[in-house]
């Protein structure tokens, strides 16, 4: 992939998962809407192919690029981080030419990660690749304010506490955010544990990512994003492990759901930790 091709990417992108939404769909569910504006998306993942070039791919056919698949190695651990086919030639084997070509980039990375979607054709596709699929539960709706508890301990994030969140990230998965802080910081603003013990990125309506060395902070945090919410709020990568989030979230009266995957090879799933469904 070269800068050129990632407007087209978002194209393939935004339609692979809206043509996803509208085959999963269920009886009653609204209308799913393509992604409205891809402009984020083209920002991060022009980052990327600055940062990690040889993990992005596209597939092309008869000169036209029909797939992309986008992935960084962050010291002991790889990520892919995004896979989509061009509706209507899915299923035919592109997918599985894309993902070995973007897991060249992870080529002796004990570990590797990705978000896997609810996609049966994604979850073959990881599953015949060794990746392990740990269960998403999601965590969506409005906050109950009353149940807010006294949070103490907390204090906004700056530039400057990159370093320790990146040793924590390397605690719990292998590599830092490294250059990926500039994207999780567009999406969400940084609230720090005063002690160093954990960090989260959320805006308000959404979770991005939480980590903590013990499941005390860990409450707290997701706590304190939940009182910064604006409407409807969603933690939408929670695992099994990381039941504190699903109490803290029960507590607040947000509703419980299952979608999608955390795919993990060379490593157990993380905790207390809830991964961006992109960067991980
Ligand atoms: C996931 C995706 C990128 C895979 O690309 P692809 O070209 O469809 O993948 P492949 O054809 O290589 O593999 C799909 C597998 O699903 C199988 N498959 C096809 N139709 C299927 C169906 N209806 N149900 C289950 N499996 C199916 C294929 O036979 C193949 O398995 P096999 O290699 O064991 O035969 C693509 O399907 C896509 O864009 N999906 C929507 C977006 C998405 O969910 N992306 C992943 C985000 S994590």
């Amino acid at each position: 992939m070269s800068t050129d091709d990632v407007d087209i990417a978002e194209e393939i992108s935004a339609d692979a998962f809206h043509a996803l939404d509208l085959r999963l769909r269920g009886a009653g569910d609204p209308d799913p809407v393509r992604r409205p504006d891809g402009s984020a998306w083209i920002a991060r993942t022009r980052r990327l192919v600055a940062t990690d070039g040889p993990g992005c791919w596209v597939a092309e056919a008869d000169g036209a690029v029909v797939g992309i698949a986008t992935s960084i190695r962050r010291e002991q651990v790889w990520c892919l981080v995004t896979f989509a086919v061009r509706p209507g030639l899915q299923g035919s084997g592109i997918g599985a030419r894309l993902l070995a070509a973007a897991e060249r980039h992870g080529a002796g990375c004990p570990r590797a990660m990705l978000s896997a979607s609810a996609d049966p054709l994604a979850a073959r596709r990881y599953h015949a690749a060794g990746f392990a699929l740990h269960p998403h539960l999601r965590l969506e709706g409005p906050v109950d304010r009353s149940a807010l508890p006294v949070v103490t301990g907390l204090r906004a994030g700056t530039e400057a506490d990159r370093e320790w969140l990146d040793d924590l990230d390397r605690h719990h998965r292998g590599g830092p955010h490294g250059p990926d802080h500039d994207a999780l910081a567009a999406d969400g603003d940084l609230v720090v544990a005063a002690d160093r013990s954990g960090y989260a990125y959320a805006s308000p309506h959404r979770l991005v990512v939480l980590a903590a060395r013990e499941e005390a902070t860990a409450r707290m945090l997701l706590w304190e994003c939940l009182a910064r919410a604006e409407g409807s709020f969603l933690a939408s990568h929670v695992t099994a492990v990381n039941a504190w989030a699903v109490d803290v979230g029960l507590a607040a009266r947000l509703v419980l759901s299952t979608r999608g995957y955390l795919g993990l090879r060379g490593m157990a799933p993380p905790a207390p930790y809830l991964h961006d469904g992109a960067l991980l």
